[in-house]
């Protein structure tokens, strides 16, 4: 499994890079096999660096707990679930960098709301706010252990409002390979604050572990992978794990 997975890597290393020649300049976002990233085509938003988890995907700690999270895999070879982007100000299929973007989840979700991706208060009381205003301002040795955000990311969104207002800005983390930091940025949405700022959204970890996504000073490169269709809009989230078994076999041959 291991060795397929790195054969992959070493494919998708070659292919866009060779590829990144050809589109120079262009502030248009590209995938993983180098199309260009689509409208409404599901995609699953997968760390660029090995060894840090898997793709984004949903989560809820108990059953009727709402909205969804979105959340890391922790097993590097679960793609997650399948994301759409959609342009909010453009009528365009394509996908450009630094354009402000609806972000949804292509699942059906047992909430009673939308599949849209909104910041969320976490964490409400003055004590957790000190905290984490702490840990951002002084650099603490015991670091490792950082706390969920005041904003993570959940489902139940509206489009083109400033919550649910992110956009994807090209990094150069890996020269000759095309990968992207994801951002929220409430002012390109009609936020009435007068606050020009896009917040990185990437992994913070709470006390357990469990990889949330949510607004951090740190950095997150992210790769986009076309599902290959599999799913239309009905995905379930069953259906989804039973993919990632399928995927799994499919890499033991
Ligand atoms: C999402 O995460 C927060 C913070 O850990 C938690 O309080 C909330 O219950 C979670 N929501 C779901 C749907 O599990």
């Amino acid at each position: 499994m291991k060795t397929i997975l790195s054969f992959l890597f070493f494919n998708l290393v070659i292919f866009t890079s060779t590829f990144s020649l050809l589109s120079a300049g262009s502030d248009v976002i590209y995938d993983s096999a180098g199309n260009k990233l689509l409208r409404g085509i599901p995609y699953y938003i997968l760390p660029l660096l090995r060894g840090t988890g898997g793709g984004l995907t949903l989560s809820q700690n108990t059953k009727d707990a709402c909205p969804l999270n979105v959340t890391q895999e922790s097993f590097e070879v679960n793609n997650g679930s399948p994301f759409t982007f959609n342009p909010i100000v453009l009528d365009e299929d394509i996908i450009r960098g630094a354009y402000p973007v609806s972000i949804e989840a292509d699942v059906v979700n047992p909430c009673h709301d939308s599949n849209i991706w909104k910041l969320t208060a976490a964490v409400a009381n003055d004590d957790d706010d000190e905290r984490l205003k702490n840990n951002k301002d002084k650099k603490k040795k015991d670091d490792d252990k950082e706390v969920v955000p005041v904003y993570i990311v959940t489902t139940g969104g509206e489009f083109n409002k400033p919550e649910s207002c992110f956009q994807i800005v090209e990094d150069d983390m890996m020269p000759g390979l095309k990968s992207y930091q994801i951002q929220h940025c409430p002012f390109k949405c009609g936020s009435a604050s007068t606050d020009l700022t896009c917040y990185n959204v990437g992994i913070v970890k709470d006390a357990d572990g469990n990889g949330y996504l949510g607004r951090t000073d740190a950095i997150f490169p992210v790769v986009f992978t076309n599902s290959f269709g599999t799913f239309s809009q009905s995905a379930k989230i069953s259906q989804l794990s039973a993919k990632v078994s399928t995927f799994r076999q499919l890499g033991k041959k």
